[in-house]
């Protein structure tokens, strides 16, 4: 595993945008794995700023997120649909038939975790994965749990999440209390990781995931069997593996 401490978000979003703007223009026809949430949101900024500059092609990029709220319509503000739109796929030039995002208000959502981990299969899986982590150590939103969820499942989201991610909604009760998420079985396949964290509510937990034990109850905690991770994060969230291990430079 590498890691990367920079020492503003603003460094770590560029970093992290680097990283993912070589595999597009080395691996044009690329799969890339996508997350929401705040953190990502400075490298998407980056990413357009790119293609706008230096032309980087998305034209044969195939994108798949890591998840969907249940019962939020694309149009909705706060459904990741309309995150990813608005802030990276209305700016860049991927097809829209290679975009794909869990449908969140499908009747059959088992039939839809199944659809989606197929069309995972069908695109011969990921090749670059970025990654954020909530402070529950989930990964997309691989909750903890007794055992890791491998395939594309509906999870209900861990109170903390609901109120972490509130901040969204006007109130917390509108925070949908399920999810579509991609399971550890194709996140674990990717080709190569990337994972972003910012913040010194991120310290504890990202030392637990990277340097703990690996178990279900923190389900980043897997990443450190992955041949390929690249820890890109800030200072302030590198604080407890700075202290605790040798691991950064
Ligand atoms: C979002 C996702 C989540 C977030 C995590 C961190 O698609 O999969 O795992 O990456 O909740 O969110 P932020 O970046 O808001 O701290």
């Amino acid at each position: 595993m590498k890691i990367i401490a920079i020492s503003d978000y603003e460094g770590m979003s560029r970093e992290a945008a680097n990283i993912i703007s070589t595999q597009v223009m080395q691996f044009p026809n690329s799969v890339l794995g996508l997350a929401t949430g705040r953190t990502p949101l400075g490298i998407y900024r980056y990413l357009i700023d790119r293609y706008q500059r230096e032309n980087v092609d998305y034209s044969k990029i195939s994108t798949v997120n890591l998840d969907e709220y249940c019962g939020l319509p694309s149009n909705n503000e706060q459904s990741y649909h309309y995150y990813m739109y608005s802030n990276f796929f209305d700016h860049v030039n991927i097809p829209k038939e290679n975009i794909n995002i869990p449908n969140g208000i499908v009747e059959d959502v088992d039939s839809e975790c199944i659809r989606y981990e197929k069309r995972i299969t069908e695109l011969g899986g990921i090749d670059l994965q970025l990654l954020g982590i909530g402070n529950t150590g989930h990964i997309g939103f691989n909750e903890p749990d007794e055992s890791f969820a491998k395939a594309t499942h509906c999870v209900k989201l861990k109170q903390k999440t609901i109120e972490t991610n509130a901040i969204f909604f006007k109130s917390p009760d509108q925070v949908p209390k399920y999810a579509i998420t991609v399971g550890i079985r194709a996140i674990m396949s990717a080709k190569k990781i990337v994972l972003i964290a910012s913040g010194s509510e991120k310290t504890e937990i990202l030392y637990r995931a990277l340097f703990g034990l690996v178990t279900p109850s923190v389900p980043a905690s897997i990443l450190q069997f992955h041949p390929d991770v690249t820890v890109v994060a800030t200072e302030d969230a590198l604080t407890q593996i700075r202290q605790k291990t040798d691991a950064i430079l």
